[in-house]
C-alpha cells in the first residue's frame, strides 16, 4: 500500500556521476546531473547512443552503484536503502531477460509470487495486467511466440506487478515498427493516467513530443536542455530568431551539436 504521499519529488538527483573502471582506464558515462521529476509526470530522457541514459536509469533503479552525488526515488535514498527503492519502482530495461519458454501469464504470476503475493492474488494480478496490456488472447502461449511489440508489452506488465509509484522504461519502443510503437504509447498513457510517474528514455524525438510533459536532453553524460517540448522549441525559435516553430528534432540537433549533414555522413553514427 502506498498510502498518502508526502509532497516530495518522485525522482530527485543531485550531482549524479558514474565512472566505469575498465582495463583501458575510466569511462565517465554520467558526469554530474541534477534531476527533479514530480509525482504524476511522464518525464522523457532523450539522448543519442552512448549519452548515458541507461547508466542513469541503472543508478536510479539501484542496479548500478553511484560514483558520486545522490538520488532519491519515491522519497527513498537510493544508496542508503536500495531495497526500499526497489519496492516502490518498476523497471523495464533495454535488454530484458525474459524466459521465453514461459507464457506471459506464467511470467507475471511468478513475478507476483516473488513480490510476496499468495497464489490466488498473484493469479488475479497477472490477469489484471494481461488485460491492461491487451495480451489476454496470447497469455498462455510461450512468450517466444510473441511479436516484438507483444514482448515489450509483457515487459511493461512485468514492471507493474508490484504497483510501483515510479516506472522506469529504458527505450521501450526501440526497434519496434510504427504501429507497435503507437500501442506502447497508449499503454504508457494508460499507466500514467492511473497515477504512476513514468521516467522514460528514448532516442525518438516524436516519442518524447507525444508522451512527455517534460524532458531532458542528455549528451556525453551531461544534461544540455530541460523543459517542456514547447518551452524548448520556443527557446530555440527565440535564440535563432526563426520565423517558424522548430521541431523537437531541431532542438535535439541544436543541443547535441549534431547537424543533419554530419549524421548522414558519419559512419560511426550509422553503425551505432
Ligand atoms: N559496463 C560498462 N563499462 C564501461 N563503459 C560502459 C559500460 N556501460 C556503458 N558504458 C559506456 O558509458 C557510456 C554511456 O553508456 P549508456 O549509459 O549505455 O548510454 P545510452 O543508454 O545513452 O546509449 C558509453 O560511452 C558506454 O560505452
Ligand atoms: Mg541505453
Amino acid at each position: 500500500m502506498t498510502g498518502t504521499k508526502a509532497a516530495g519529488a518522485a525522482i530527485e538527483a543531485t550531482g549524479l556521476v558514474k565512472s566505469y573502471k575498465t582495463k583501458d582506464g575510466t569511462v565517465d558515462a554520467v558526469r554530474g546531473i541534477d534531476l527533479r521529476v514530480e509525482p504524476g509526470e511522464v518525464f522523457g530522457f532523450l539522448g543519442p547512443n552512448g549519452a548515458g541514459k541507461s547508466t542513469t536509469v541503472r543508478m536510479l533503479t539501484t542496479l548500478l552503484s553511484i560514483t558520486s552525488g545522490s538520488a532519491r526515488v519515491a522519497g527513498v535514498d537510493v544508496a542508503a536503502d536500495p531495497s526500499g527503492v526497489r519496492h516502490k519502482i518498476g523497471v523495464a530495461l533495454q535488454e530484458a531477460g525474459l524466459d521465453e519458454r514461459q507464457s506471459g501469464r506464467e511470467l507475471l504470476t511468478l513475478q507476483g509470487r516473488l513480490f510476496g503475493l499468495g497464489p490466488a492474488d498473484a493469479a488475479s494480478r497477472a490477469q489484471e495486467l494481461l488485460e491492461l496490456v491487451e495480451l489476454t488472447e496470447s497469455a498462455d502461449r510461450p512468450s517466444k511466440s510473441y511479436s516484438g511489440g507483444m514482448k515489450r508489452r509483457l515487459d511493461l506488465a512485468t514492471a507493474l506487478v508490484n504497483r510501483p509509484d515510479v516506472l522506469f522504461l529504458d527505450e521501450p519502443t526501440t526497434g519496434l515498427d510504427p504501429a507497435s510503437r503507437l500501442v506502447i504509447w497508449d499503454e504508457v498513457r494508460k499507466i500514467n493516467a492511473r497515477g504512476t510517474t513514468v521516467f522514460l528514455t528514448t532516442q525518438y524525438l516524436e516519442e518524447a513530443d507525444q508522451l512527455c510533459g517534460r524532458l531532458a536532453i542528455i549528451d556525453d553524460g551531461l544534461i544540455v536542455r530541460e523543459g517542456t517540448p514547447s518551452e524548448l522549441k520556443a527557446e530555440l525559435r527565440a535564440r535563432r530568431s526563426l520565423d517558424h516553430d522548430p521541431t523537437l528534432d531541431d532542438v535535439f540537433l541544436d543541443a547535441t551539436g549534431r547537424t543533419r549533414e554530419r549524421q548522414a555522413g558519419d559512419v560511426q553514427e550509422v553503425q551505432a
